[in-house]
């Protein structure tokens, strides 16, 4: 990478945002494909939110990913928004188009992307248990949901956040049968597709979202924990014979999704993922 006078910027904020991976995903991918363009990590605190942003577009940045605590709280700054960003309450991405700037949000298209190539599934007439009701749940029932799932329950330990994300994705797609599950111990194997999307399994968080002992063979169990890379979920589903997808791979896909928005290119995922791994593999997350 040289960097000059004409070098596009991009990058990331949050707080905290020292442990990102995402320079390591959209840096190959500009290097790979050629492109003078950079991605840098910037750590941005709530109460400067709105100065970063707004700072950050007057100095000609190309594209800005958004995470925690900011991607709610950045829609009302935002000229335009995407169907998925107004429809999930939340951004990821902004596109700076003309002078304006468009709130996208790529997680529930980056799952997709990496069910569909890391586990060839497609929810067309499936049905999926998702597992926690917070910001990262809605984006996966909503892209569950417009993938044309045919039934989706949610299981959260707080029953009234799941019940909130049912009236909301019921309200919006007739075709799919939204439930709030209350048990704890239910049967697993009736799920074509079983997705925790809680903090459960993370290094600070182990254990497990639920008991597993239903799991079996021709289902997929998706985390979206992607540290450590096997979680106690995904090692108790591959025991019993489902097929398990870790986060890392959303994490890549929705990279890459965002990456095509500010670039207009298709990402270079076969890059991108094999310096992801090998980041993760050196245990620096
Ligand atoms: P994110 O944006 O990553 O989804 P979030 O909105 O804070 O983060 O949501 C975190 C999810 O993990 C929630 O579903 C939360 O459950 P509650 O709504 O009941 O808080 C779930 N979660 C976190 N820690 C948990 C734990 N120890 N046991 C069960 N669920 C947990």
């Amino acid at each position: 990478m040289r960097l000059d006078g004409s070098t596009g910027l991009t990058g990331i904020i949050g707080q905290p945002v020292a442990h990102t991976l995402s320079p390591v995903l959209q840096n190959t991918a500009f290097d790979f494909l050629g492109l003078n363009w950079v991605y840098l990590a910037f750590e941005v605190s709530p109460e400067h939110l709105s100065q970063a942003v707004l700072g950050l577009s007057a100095c000609g940045c190309r594209g800005l990913n958004v995470t925690m605590p900011h991607k709610r709280e950045v829609l009302p700054l935002l000229d335009e928004l995407s169907d998925t960003a107004r429809l999930v309450g939340a951004a990821n991405t902004i596109e700076f188009r003309n002078g304006r700037m468009v709130g996208h949000n790529t997680d529930g298209p980056g799952f997709m992307k990496s069910l569909e190539a890391d586990a060839g599934f497609r929810p067309e007439g499936k049905s999926a248990l998702v597992l926690g009701a917070g910001g990262a749940a809605r984006s996966l029932v909503a892209a569950l949901a417009g993938g044309g799932a045919r039934s989706i329950k949610i299981l959260n330990r707080d029953a009234s956040k799941a019940e909130i994300l049912v009236g909301l994705m019921a309200a919006r797609f007739q075709h799919c049968s939204f439930a709030v599950e209350r048990q704890f111990e239910l049967d697993l194997s009736e799920f074509d597709l079983v997705v925790n999307a809680t903090s459960v399994g993370m290094e600070n968080n182990p254990g497990l979202p639920v008991p597993v002992s239903t799991l079996r063979p021709g289902q997929i169990v998706y985390d979206i924990v992607y540290w450590p890379l096997q979680t106690e979920l995904l090692r108790a589903a591959k025991a019993r014979g489902a097929t398990i997808v870790n986060g890392l791979q959303m994490l890549l896909h929705q990279g890459a999704e965002s990456f095509s928005i500010w670039t207009g290119k298709a990402a270079p995922i076969k890059e991108m993922a094999a310096a992801l791994l090998e980041r993760a593999e050196k245990g620096l997350i």
